[in-house]
């Protein structure tokens, strides 16, 4: 993403006599030269305002102000200055009123870091330092924490987001105030918190986002790890897991934690099954597997899943592989799925004159086993012999 295609909105609304203005990560990630994400644009605009000015809109959350315009394929979330009257429920705020000011606006956001606009022509509006806190590296609630965390609790998750993902401080107030407004967590939806720690694990800053979780004894109203905090604290003391996937630091947390009933506890975060069950597989693999990764294991479990082993073997400091040795095996496997068989379930009924059953499945097992271990080669004729000097012979 990039300023550009945004400036074009910020253009359009000044044309129709309102103003625009760069705000949030965006804002944020840019003075910190990092790259950017998703660009919020706030204006003077109403969102019906909004919506007729511009041809391709999504109103996602009108009722808040927020409408999403497109420009290029891209999407854009451009939301009305607004100001936030009480939250009834942790999550939105029960009246939203619209107001003409950028400076009130910003006043209603969480941390002094995102609460900087910037104009068109790059000039910044700082009113609650932002750009030095940046420079200090701190992250600081906007005016009262507590009232920001009372607004919205998941800010103080966010805070320590921040604090993992960019190597930033808690300011002691801010860590004052999450210490005394801990318990609100539990008022928030879980897939929000999980969300939130998931970019807390893949921080390159882990340590001390770990270590804020501790001090403000956050980590007590995360699911499942009120007892879990020396497993955290182990966990963040390993060597930074270089390109890992968040699949990875589940299966290592979950290891070094030895976690019992993996499912169960990976339930209460709210994950996906399809992720469950990803990170299971890793672990089971993790906790049963002895050094060596062959290439039936890299046929039955692919590339990944033993690329991410190998990646948390070395990790925790036992025997691993070159990645290029993964690699290579597995381009040489002498086939990578069961689609690549020469051979199908229909072959097998004909070759044997049998009716549909689980023996379909059992028999394409076995060749699938005998062809990557290269007892017979992938080839029709080559099968079918096997198939009869088997039925003859056994299998030993
Ligand atoms: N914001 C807030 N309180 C929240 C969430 C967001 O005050 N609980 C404000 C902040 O000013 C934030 C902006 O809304 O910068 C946009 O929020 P969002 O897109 O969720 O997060 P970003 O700060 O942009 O960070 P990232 O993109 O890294 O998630």
């Amino acid at each position: 993403m990039s300023f550009q295609l945004g400036e074009q909105i910020i253009k359009k609304l000044n044309e129709n006599g309102f103003e625009g203005f760069f705000v949030g990560g965006a804002v944020r990630d840019s003075l910190l030269g990092r790259p950017i994400g998703d660009i919020d644009i706030a204006t003077s605009a109403t969102p019906d305002r909004v919506l007729k000015i511009f041809p391709k809109t999504i109103p996602v959350g009108i009722e808040h102000g927020t409408v999403i315009v497109r420009v290029d394929h891209q999407s854009f979330e451009v939301t009305t200055f607004r100001k936030e009257g009480k939250y009834s429920d942790y999550r939105h705020p029960s009246t939203v009123d619209f107001i003409s000011s950028i400076e009130e606006d910003l006043k209603r956001r969480d941390f002094t870091i995102n609460a900087i606009a910037m104009t068109l022509k790059r000039d910044l509006i700082d009113p609650f330092d932002g750009q030095k806190d940046i420079k200090n590296k701190l992250i600081r609630t906007v005016g009262s924490a507590d009232e920001r965390f009372k607004e919205d609790p998941l800010r103080m998750m966010r805070g320590i987001r921040f604090v993992s993902s960019l190597g930033f401080e808690l300011h002691s107030a801010t860590r004052k105030s999450i210490l005394c407004n801990n318990a609100y967590l539990e008022k928030i939806a879980v897939e929000r918190i999980t969300s939130e720690f998931e970019k807390i694990l893949l921080g390159d800053s882990l340590k001390s986002g770990i270590s804020e979780l501790r001090k403000t004894k956050l980590y007590l109203y995360l699911p499942g790890l009120s007892e879990e905090m020396e497993a955290l604290v182990k966990y963040a003391s390993l060597p930074h897991l270089a390109s890992s996937n968040v699949i990875e630091h589940w299966a290592l947390f979950c290891y070094l934690a030895k976690i019992e009933g993996i499912r169960q506890f990976l339930k209460q975060w709210k994950l996906s099954n399809k992720k469950i069950t990803e990170i299971d597989t890793l672990y089971q693999l993790l906790i049963t597997t002895n050094n060596d990764i062959n290439e039936l294991m890299i046929y039955k479990f692919g590339l990944g899943t033993l690329q991410s082993l190998n990646r948390l073997k070395k990790t925790i400091g036992r025997n691993h592989y070159q990645e290029s040795e993964l690699e290579n095996t597995y381009a040489s496997l002498p086939i990578k799925s069961r689609k690549e068989l020469a051979i199908n379930g229909s072959d097998l009924m004909k070759w044997l004159n049998q009716s549909p059953g689980p023996w379909i499945e059992q028999l394409l097992l076995e060749i699938e086993r005998a062809v990557v271990n290269r007892i017979v080669s992938n080839e029709v004729d080559a099968i079918k012999e096997w198939i009869s000097w088997r039925s003859q012979f056994g299998t030993d």
